[in-house]
Order: structure tokens, then C-alpha cells, then sequence
């Protein structure tokens, strides 16, 4: 079988870890399949995916292109940078369908909005997977363009049953919708194992001794929530010994309008008075050595949470999580149980729980090693690369009998 990818991204963002995961297993599980991916932007997901055999090809779309993005932006916006992009995108839109027949696939599996738009232009000879990561919904240019094309998806995949819901309430009731979630590596993401220095990596001097540490680990986009984090940890009492880390950096192109600047947060981490708590650690290429670092990890999205990949990986590393109580977050993490949750951008109701994990360190314990036993047993890689498997199988043999 003949496998090819569709990436919008050749950084490693949540969509694109969630795939390359999903290639690794499947790689174990069919090592005599052959699986390509062509992206439209470079990246470390290029480089990690060529080390595990895969053919990736960057096939580099034009800026204007690459620049556009949904989120945080407005309808009118958006259509203006698409409209500018139309004329070289024209041109790269054969150049693509080109590569795709080239390839000579038996399925084609594309990860992101723009590779499902390009996917269906270039009307491959074999069934084309639309793998969805975000609430359409709440990208409207992107939701139309996708309902034009929707019959030329063989199957929609989706990373929650929330977004699941959403994809049909957008493409329509008649649309094939199946839930996979996302696998986290239990070899990987593990309590146990090599740490890193996160003041260090901050530039702050050594905390010392009992100090909690309390990280974000996320991309900069807008809705990520850092400005609540930092907010709610402006909010904790100064008697408490705790030091606070940013973790990540911008992942994507898509400029200021959908992703905070470190400038930015910086800025609101001196209105705050947090200057000596707060560190920036940047990204971290083995995010498994911060999870382990850290004692609280916060996700402080201010939107639904279509996954929350980095929530099930803080999870597997024993971590005290406290979730954004929303969409597919809920999926993961039940509160109280195996992990706390706030409402989404209060950033009050945010400390008041964060300020629970801070006094209680057995309560800390109890959801760090509850969380890790469900998520070894219910995001597993090798469910996962079943799924793919299944569902591909499925596909090719009914593309086979039309
Ligand atoms: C996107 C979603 C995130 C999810 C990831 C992997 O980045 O925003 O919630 O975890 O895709 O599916």
C-alpha cells in the first residue's frame, strides 16, 4: 500500500506531531508499506519524518499562501489575502496535483486545511482522507471552501468526537465522519526519565530547593491562553514558592494576528510584576524532558480545545494538569479524577485551582499517577496506527470495486 500525506506545515505544531506519531506506528505495524508526504512548507517534520523512510517532498507554496491563516482573523481579511494569493496560487495548484499523481498513491491523507482544499483539486485516483484538528466552525472562509469540496473527501477524520460533531454540523449529516484520537508514545512519555534545566533555558538564577513549577507548553497561537496564564499566576498568593515557564515559541506562518509575540508576553509579564517568576524556555525539541520538569502543567486555551495533544502528554508524564473545561479536552481529562479544570479564560477561576495543586501535594500525586494509567491505556500508538490502518484498508479496497 502506498500512503501519501498532505501537510500544510513542515513545523511540529500539535496537527503535525499527532501525525508523525501516527506514521511511526504504522511504519511498525506495516513496515512493508510505502509512505510519502509532501509538504508545503520545510520544517523538523520533514527531517523526522525522511529519518523513519518516509519519501517527503517540500513542494514550497507561495508566500501569500503561506501567510494566509483564519485564525484571529477576519472574514474580510482573510478573503483579501486569499484573493491576492490567487494568481500564483493557480499555477502552484497544477504544479501540486502533478506531484500527487506522480506519487502514484493508493490513499492520500491530508492533515490540514489547505492540503484538503489542494488535495481536492488535484482529484487523485485513489480516496482522498480529510484529517481535521480544528473546529471548522469557527473558520468561516475555510468551512465554505471546504463544503464546496466535500464530496471529493472519501472519509473526514476527526481528532475528538467534539470535533467530529462540528465537521458535521459544517460539511453537512451526510458527511463520513470517524473519530481516531490522537496516541501518545509510552516509551517516550514516561515520569520517569531525563529532565531539563528550565531556568537554565530561562536565563533565571537556580530556583533553589521546593520551589513548584508550573509550565504552559503550547505554540504561541492567540487562543493558546498565555495571557490568562500569566494572569492567573499574577493572582497567586506571593506566599506560595513557585516559579511559572512558557514553554513553545510560534509555530506556524501565519503571523501576528492569529500568534502572540514573546515581545508581547514579556511586555505583559513586567505590567504583571512578574519578572523574577516567570521564565521563557522557548521551544523544546523533546518535550517529554519539560513535562517531566515541571509539577503543574497548565492549558489555559480560551477557545474549545479541538484535542489537546500536549494535555494526554503531560498526562502520560505523571503530571498535575489543570484543563480548559472544554471540547475535546473533556475527552482526555476528567476532573477531579485525572486532573482540575477551570472555565475557559477566567482567569481567577484558573489560580483558584492552580492554588489547590500549589497547597496539596499529595493531590498533585494522586491526579499525576491517575492521568498516566489512563492515558498508557486509552492514547495508545499502537490503537492508533490500527485505526489508520482499518480505515485505509476499508477505503482502498471499496475505491477498488467502483
Ligand atoms: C491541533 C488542535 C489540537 C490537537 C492537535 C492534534 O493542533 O488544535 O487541539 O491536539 O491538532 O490533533
Amino acid at each position: 500500500m502506498r500512503v501519501l500525506y498532505l501537510s500544510p506545515s513542515g513545523g511540529l505544531g500539535g496537527a503535525e506531531r499527532a501525525l508523525l506519531e501516527g506514521i511511526r506506528a504504522l511504519r511498525s505495524l506495516e513496515p512493508s508499506w510505502t509512505i510519502g508526504l509532501i509538504s508545503l512548507d520545510d520544517g523538523p517534520l520533514i527531517r523526522e519524518l525522511r529519518s523513519h523512510g518516509a519519501d517527503a517532498t517540500v513542494l514550497p507554496v507561495p508566500e501569500v499562501f503561506a501567510a494566509a491563516g483564519e485564525s484571529g482573523r477576519s472574514r474580510a481579511a482573510t478573503l483579501l489575502q486569499l484573493t491576492r494569493g490567487a494568481g500564483p496560487l493557480a499555477g502552484y495548484a497544477r504544479a501540486f496535483r502533478r506531484a500527487v499523481r506522480a506519487w502514484g498513491p493508493d490513499l492520500v491523507h491530508s492533515n490540514g486545511i489547505k492540503t484538503h482544499v489542494l488535495g481536492a483539486w488535484s482529484q487523485p485516483a485513489a480516496p482522498l482522507v480529510w484529517h481535521v484538528h480544528d473546529y471548522l466552525s469557527s473558520r468561516g472562509v475555510s468551512a465554505r471552501l471546504l463544503r464546496h469540496h466535500r464530496r471529493a473527501a472519501a472519509l473526514v477524520l476527526a481528532n475528538s468526537r467534539s470535533v467530529a460533531a462540528d465537521v458535521v454540523s459544517v460539511l453537512g449529516r451526510g458527511t463520513p465522519v470517524d473519530t481516531i484520537y490522537n496516541a501518545v508514545d509510552s516509551g517516550r512519555f514516561t515520569p520517569q526519565g531525563p529532565r531539563i534545566d528550565l531556568d537554565a533555558l530561562s536565563g533565571l538564577a537556580p530556583a533553589g530547593p521546593g520551589v513548584v513549577r508550573i509550565g504552559i507548553v503550547a505554540t504561541f497561537a492567540r487562543w493558546k491562553g498565555h495571557a490568562v496564564f500569566l494572569k492567573a499566576i499574577a493572582e497567586l498568593s506571593a506566599a506560595h514558592r513557585f516559579r511559572a515557564y512558557i514553554i513553545g515559541g510560534p509555530v506556524y506562518r501565519t503571523g501576528t494576528a492569529s500568534q502572540v509575540t514573546r515581545e508581547e508576553l514579556e511586555a505583559l509579564v513586567q505590567t504583571l510584576g512578574l519578572k523574577d517568576r516567570v521564565g521563557f524556555a522557548g521551544f523544546v525539541e523533546e518535550p517529554a524532558r519539560a513535562y517531566r520538569s515541571l509539577d503543574i502543567v497548565v492549558h489555559a486555551s480560551t477557545e474549545p480545545e479541538p484535542f489537546g495533544l500536549s494535555i494526554a502528554e503531560a498526562m502520560a508524564c505523571g503530571c498535575a494538569v489543570v484543563i480548559s473545561d472544554a471540547g475535546g479536552a473533556r475527552e482526555i481529562g476528567e476532573p477531579e479524577r485525572t486532573c482540575l479544570g477551570h472555565t475557559p479564560g477566567d482567569v481567577t477561576d484558573l489560580a483558584r485551582q492552580v492554588s489547590r495543586l500549589l497547597d496539596d501535594q499529595r493531590l498533585r500525586t494522586r491526579l499525576g499517577e491517575a492521568a498516566g494509567a489512563l492515558v498508557r491505556e486509552r492514547f495508545t500508538t499502537r490503537r492508533f496506527a490500527e485505526s489508520l490502518r482499518t480505515v485505509y484498508a476499508r477505503l482502498a479496497s471499496a475505491h477498488c470495486r467502483v
